[in-house]
């Protein structure tokens, strides 16, 4: 889908974005290098998937894929419920190098509720990469340690990021139109 009526402002557009995964690869794979069973990537449905891909086609390193799946939105533009965790990773992670890909961190809590479940298991390390920090939202003492662009204090749509489950096939990152989209709610 090249547009929609949702869309206020492109952020990031393919090119940018593939440039930017290319780079967090290049870093990511350097820090496991010398590790000695293939990282175990976990995938934070079901936003990060377009970001998981592309990021995966270009590790260079040898890894493994498990998700996740933890509820945060309840549909809308604002993260309204406590994040609760509706799939866990099927694989075992005790003593070994697990990263966590998510599409973008919020306030946080999402995050800070996975590490916690995750490090139950006894990996031997947690790290995360996320390609959207929304830094300003931050209300949970949780930070990625890498992330492809710090973004503004916007609802975010395209490249995997929903609204209401729609439009994660825009192939960029946009700022969604929040009064188009209220006035479409208040017709509905
Ligand atoms: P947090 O727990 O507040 O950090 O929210 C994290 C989750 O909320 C992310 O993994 C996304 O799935 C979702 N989310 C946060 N901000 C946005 C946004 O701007 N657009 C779409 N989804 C978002
Ligand atoms: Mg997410």
């Amino acid at each position: 889908m090249v547009d929609h009526k949702f869309v206020k402002e492109i952020l990031f557009n393919e090119k940018e974005i593939q440039k930017r995964i290319k780079e967090l690869a290049i870093e990511i794979q350097d820090t496991y290098k010398d590790i000695d069973q293939p990282l175990i990537l976990i995938a934070i449905l079901r936003g990060c998937i377009f970001f998981l891909t592309d990021f995966m086609k270009q590790l260079d390193i040898e890894c493994s894929l498990d998700c996740m799946y933890v509820e945060s939105y309840s549909g809308k533009t604002t993260a309204s419920i406590e994040p609760r965790i509706k799939m866990d990773i099927l694989s075992d992670i005790k003593d070994r190098h697990v990263l966590i890909v998510e599409d973008i961190i919020d306030s946080g809590k999402t995050l800070v509720k996975i590490v916690e479940h995750l490090k139950e298991k006894s990996p031997k390390s947690v790290k995360i990469v996320t390609l959207l920090d929304k830094k300003v939202k931050r209300s949970a003492k949780i930070e990625a340690d890498w992330f492809g662009f710090e973004v503004p204090d916007h609802f975010l749509i395209g490249y995997g990021l929903d609204y209401n489950e729609i439009l994660r096939n825009l192939p960029y990152v946009a700022i969604a139109d929040i009064d188009k989209i209220n006035e479409y709610e208040a017709t509905k």
